[in-house]
């Protein structure tokens, strides 16, 4: 049987671990599966998706900075890709028609509470962040009904405005938005979806938002400790892992969204770390 056609699209996608890992998820279920990536023009990434599926292709993933395009080209949406305001899964339905997903909250919450065995229920969340990644997390976080969920953000009325947008999903959940500066208590799990680190800047925490059990998680993965994980460990937190747990879930969940099947991932991820 020939291989059907799935990719990863994005701009620059050169370095994109989603080739590997998809590959890897075929091998294991034995799903005919080929998996490449595009680097759609940065003016071009509709014409790059029609493309792709005109020819044949059966799904893509959706990488920075085409996340939102994609939201907005997709024709149906999933229920956790409609508030997300962003897709990083595409694929079409039987009526032919677009459809737009997000796994990425999934992806998270799945290696927190499955692989790591944190526990959000009732849990003190303090999620770092108020950007596109954030919004994609913030409703399957919610769904775990954590006791607060606290956004700080360094711009606060861009936290102000995904407290009013998620307010209705959080249930019991105490949602609030705040500076950087401003929580002076210890938080159960924090969650770091800034993009700091990638200019080597450490949002400007308090030391006592770390207490002798928070356990930190922080959405980038880099081979060594993120700059964010090592001031954390600096400051007593128990445990800190990186966001490559995340990406191979979030990739595992496209693969069951697209072909009905759910791959191990736990030998993919220590696949992908002795690379
Ligand atoms: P992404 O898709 O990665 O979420 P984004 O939507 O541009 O990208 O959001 C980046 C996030 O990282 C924002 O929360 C941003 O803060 P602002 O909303 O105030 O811009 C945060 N961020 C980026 N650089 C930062 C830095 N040097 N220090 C603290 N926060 C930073």
């Amino acid at each position: 049987m020939n291989n059907e056609l799935y990719a990863v699209v994005g701009h620059p996608i050169c370095h994109s671990k989603s080739p590997r890992i998809h590959s890897l998820f075929a091998a294991q279920t034995g799903e005919s599966v080929e998996y490449t990536s595009v680097q759609a023009p940065l003016d071009g990434f509709a014409a790059t998706v029609r493309q792709f599926f005109a020819n044949g292709g059966k799904g893509l993933n959706v990488t920075v900075p085409f996340k939102e395009q994609a939201w907005a080209l997709a024709e149906c949406r999933a229920a956790r890709a409609e508030k997300a305001g962003a897709a990083n899964t595409l694929y079409q339905n039987n009526e032919g028609q677009l459809v737009a997903d997000n796994t990425d909250g999934h992806g998270l919450v799945r290696d927190l509470v499955a692989n790591h065995s944190v526990q959000l229920k009732d849990a003190r969340v303090l999620v770092l962040g108020a950007g596109g990644a954030v919004r994609g997390v913030l409703g399957p976080l919610l769904e775990q009904q954590p006791a607060s969920l606290t956004i700080a953000n360094r711009t606060v009325a861009k936290a102000d405005a995904l407290v009013e947008l998620f307010a209705d999903e959080a249930g019991a959940a105490t949602l609030s938005a705040c500076g950087f500066e401003e929580p002076g208590q210890p938080f159960d799990v924090i969650v770091n979806g800034t993009s700091a680190s990638l200019q080597g800047d450490l949002p400007p925490l308090r030391a006592n938002v770390i207490g002798a059990s928070t356990v930190v998680y922080d959405m980038m993965y880099s081979l060594q400790t993120t700059t964010f994980n090592q001031w954390a460990l600096d400051n007593g937190a128990i445990r800190v892992f990186d966001g490559l747990g995340m990406l191979v879930e979030q990739a595992a969940e496209s693969f069951r969204v697209w072909r009905g099947v759910r791959p191990e991932t736990a030998p993919v991820i220590d696949a992908l770390r002795d690379d």
